[in-house]
């Protein structure tokens, strides 16, 4: 039978990009081929990000695009997967008549044979205790980075999140399915690896704990870069640094999201770490990690969050000085427990300190980058510069992106790279 084919657009965080490649794996499996135009597709699937209003009506706004293209093809499937879908799946349905299939993250694996099925809609939005889709292989559309997920869920219930509520509980996968898919990758021309999970180091399989893990996967023959993304602050211990600092393949890059600097917001967000422990981490993180860099989420305007409280936020800021930071307004998202507290700060104010906030986060980047002009950075190619085909596209060990105008490294390859300029959140240097 001739393929079909499919086309998949991913919103969101690297666990649903992960995820889309888990989908597209599924999907080649059952006979579907990717397409790159919607209008070749016999199956368009949205796969949707509701960690914001602003995310979740980007998602449906796609939706509502694929509309004409279902009325000129009563054929086409159209489906939402992901976070939207596990949320809204009611609205979606009554507002969206159009809509064949609405999937949440833990119902994937059902998808092939749901797209043989005659009676659409189909609804799945079950919630798994246990599902990591252990044994399914990825299609993956990354270049140089595998993104290899080791947990899913969530159970800290931040009380700005979503998470918890569409990912469901926290759950991991057994070390030794995490080390075969890496050493697939790597024979598969991968060069870097970054585990991902919600709460990357609440990893937990029998002994395993994510120290533990982090030493498995550091002692695969030949993987050069291992990333991990996201730790939350109040699982950081020692032990995770130290196994850090003994293997030279572990990036010293930490993404560690302070989301505001004030106790009192903190404890509103039931972040489980106060303003004085959060930079005790740091403190301990740099101990252990003199070169790493450090990376943070922001949120301005959590209700209640007063001028005082946001000044406390542009302090800590002061203090770590961040290499960079993603950085939000405030979005109450529906059945978290903030979105019953009042949200108090108007919407002019929100802006006005986001602004601050990236406009000191602007010149601290400059600063951290700055330091490094003058050294030598090992760089691993991932591509060509959108300005300047000419021009190749790299990282460095702590995650910066480093421009290369001459040399022509090859996408894959580690060269070591002469830092000569910063601007902006970029690099630039030459081979040597
Ligand atoms: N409003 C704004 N930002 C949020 N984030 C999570 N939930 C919200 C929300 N309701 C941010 C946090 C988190 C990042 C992934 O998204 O900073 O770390
Ligand atoms: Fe959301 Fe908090 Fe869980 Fe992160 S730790 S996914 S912010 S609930």
């Amino acid at each position: 039978m001739e393929a079909r084919k499919f086309y998949i657009e991913t919103y969101g965080c690297q666990m649903n990009e992960a995820d889309s490649e888990l989908v597209i794996g599924l999907l080649r499996g059952a006979n579907y081929q990717p397409t790159a135009i919607p209008e070749e597709a016999d199956l368009i699937l949205i796969n949707s990000c509701s960690v914001r209003e602003n995310a979740e009506k980007r998602a449906i706004a796609r939706l509502t695009q694929f509309k004409s293209l279902k009325k000129k093809k009563p054929e086409l499937l159209l489906g939402l997967i992901g976070c939207v879908a596990q949320r809204a799946h009611d609205e979606i349905l009554t507002e969206n008549k159009f809509v064949d299939l609405v999937l949440g993250p833990d119902s994937y694996r059902n998808l092939p044979e749901y797209l043989n099925q005659e009676q659409m809609p189909i609804v799945d939005v079950n919630l798994s205790r246990t599902e990591v889709y252990d044994e399914l292989i990825p299609s993956r559309n990354s270049v140089v980075n595998a993104w290899v997920s080791i947990m899913r869920g969530c159970n800290k219930f931040c009380t700005f999140c979503i998470v918890p509520y569409v990912r469901g509980r926290e759950r991991s996968r057994s070390p030794q399915s995490i080390i075969d898919e890496i050493r697939q990758a790597l024979n598969d021309g991968y060069r870097e690896v970054t585990l991902l999970g919600q709460n990357v180091n609440s990893y937990h399989y029998g002994a395993n704990r994510f120290p533990e893990l982090l030493e498995l996967v550091a002692a695969i023959p030949s993987l050069r870069r291992i990333r991990f993304t996201s730790p939350h602050p109040g699982d950081v211990d020692e032990k995770m640094l130290a196994v850090m600092q003994s293997h030279s393949n572990i990036c010293k890059q930490i993404h560690l999201p302070l989301q505001a600097g004030s106790s009192r917001i903190l404890k509103l967000m039931n972040r489980s770490y106060d303003q004085v422990h959060y930079l005790k981490v740091v403190n301990l993180i740099r101990e252990f990690l003199p070169q790493v860099a450090l990376t943070t989420d922001i949120i301005v305007g959590f209700p209640g969050e007063t001028a005082d409280d946001f000044e406390q936020t542009l302090q800590v800021m002061q203090i770590v000085k961040f290499d960079s930071a993603f950085m939000f307004k405030y979005s109450p998202r529906p059945g978290t427990k903030a979105a019953k507290m009042t949200d108090d700060v108007p919407e002019e104010e929100k802006s006005r300190r986001l602004k601050a906030v990236i406009q000191l986060q602007k010149s601290h980047t400059l600063e951290r980058n700055k330091a490094l002009v003058g050294t030598v950075q090992e760089v691993l190619i991932d591509g060509t510069s959108k300005k300047n085909p000419d021009e190749m596209i790299g990282r460095t060990e702590s995650n910066k992106i480093v421009v290369i105008k001459e040399g022509h490294p090859k996408i894959g390859e580690f060269c070591n790279v002469q830092i000569e300029k910063a601007m902006g959140v970029s690099l630039f240097g030459k081979i040597i």
